[in-house]
């Protein structure tokens, strides 16, 4: 990814603590316009915590992180609340609510955020159940679908506003690996088609290869390594080769 090309989202020297334990020291990186930089690294280490300071969910003790060349940690809480309808966030969970149907899960985040008539929601919500490849799936519940829907209506529901930003927190996650690259595939197909710029938060070999185009290794709070896929699992770095050969897919 060139530097010169516009950072839609960036951070620079972020340090972020909890107590004695430090967790972010010092880490930058951007992530150019319609591009997928990929975030991996032993559990617990911050991977999640990055993507809640780019949401403004968490404040840095030092360094900035920006999105579309702005401090998000200076934003009012009206423009971060506008900021954050261009982002659209796949939590680990996939976070459904049990109780409504697939259609209204997706349906929320307008509900929520927007006064549009109900007609133009349940469009909108239709269109995405379409792009997610499952049109009849409305009026289904979360218990009476499989894991590997239940992500797709995740990700119906992120896509839902139209953002520009997409943040996916370990989408693969207990799915199985026919069913995960059926989510790859999806996901590389979404990326090529609405050009979103994505924070991919994956350790699955096959989808950071499906999707990515680049993979950052995070170690003691900062970039070990920064390298496009094909290169950055050809490569030989020993912690590399270490946590790689420990997680194959
Ligand atoms: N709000 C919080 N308060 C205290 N500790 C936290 C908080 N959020 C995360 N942590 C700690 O920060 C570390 C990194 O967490 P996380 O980003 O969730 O790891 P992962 O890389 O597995 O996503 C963990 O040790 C976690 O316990
Ligand atoms: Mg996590």
């Amino acid at each position: 990814m060139s530097p010169t090309a516009e950072a839609v989202i960036e951070l620079r020297d972020v340090r972020k603590s909890f107590g004695a334990q430090k967790v972010l020291d010092g880490l930058s990186f951007q992530v150019p316009r319609g591009r997928c930089l990929a975030i991996m690294g032993p559990s617990g280490t911050g991977k999640s915590v990055i993507l809640r300071h780019v949401i403004g969910l968490l404040k840095a003790d030092a360094g900035v992180v920006s999105v579309e060349g702005r401090d998000v940690a200076r934003l009012s809480k009206h423009e971060l609340s506008d900021l954050r309808k261009r982002m659209g966030f796949l939590f680990q969970e996939g976070a459904l609510i049990n109780w409504l149907t697939v259609g209204e899960n997706v349906a929320l985040p307008l509900r929520e955020n927007t006064r549009l008539p109900d007609a133009e929601i349940r469009r909108k919500v239709q269109e995405k159940l379409e792009l997610v490849h499952i049109p009849d799936a409305w009026d289904k519940l979360p218990a009476q679908i499989s894991g590997g829907m239940k992500k797709r209506v995740g990700l119906a529901r992120a896509l839902i506003t139209d953002p520009e930003i997409v943040l996916y927190d370990e989408p693969n996650a207990g799915l199985d690996p026919e069913i995960s690259q059926s989510i790859n595939d999806l996901l590389r197909e979404l990326h090529e088609r609405l050009r979103v710029t994505a924070l991919l938060v994956e350790h699955r070999v096959r989808c950071i290869r499906t999707v990515a185009d680049e993979v950052l290794f995070l170690e003691k709070g900062r970039v070990l390594v920064q390298l496009p896929p094909r290169e950055f699992f050809a490569s030989d770095h020993p912690r590399l080769v270490q946590f790689l050969g420990k997680d194959p897919d």
